[in-house]
């Protein structure tokens, strides 16, 4: 019989090491992902975009538009909703990006 597998909380970073607006790319176990916060909270998503598969950075960290309130693709420029991940505009129109279940406890980000 196979060990289950292991489904403790993993550490992702501090939320001080996140700005507010603010993005970073992290390596988890082998998966490319980001975070993204928007005031008190953090949203967690593969690095993915769902138009061509590849990495949505072109510039380390750097996930959000101008404006710090969307997600960019900087390939095409698909802009995604950083509460749900949902395209609204560009290429992949109606798709979404894959969330990675999160949530923060003591000032710590964690993978669910
Ligand atoms: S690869 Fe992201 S918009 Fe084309």
């Amino acid at each position: 019989m196979n060990p289950p597998p292991d489904i403790r909380p993993l550490p992702l970073c501090h939320l001080d090491d996140l700005s507010d607006p603010g993005s970073k790319g992290f390596v988890v176990q082998g998966r490319q992902l980001f975070a993204v916060r928007q005031g008190p909270q953090v949203f967690v998503y593969e690095n993915r975009c769902p138009h061509r598969g590849i990495p949505l950075e072109w510039v380390a960290d750097q996930f959000l538009d101008s404006s710090g309130k969307l997600i960019q693709c900087a390939s095409h420029g698909a802009l995604f909703l950083p509460e749900s991940g949902e395209c609204v505009a560009g290429p992949c129109s109606g798709t979404s990006l894959t969330a990675i279940p999160s949530h923060i406890e003591a000032g710590q980000v964690w993978l669910s």
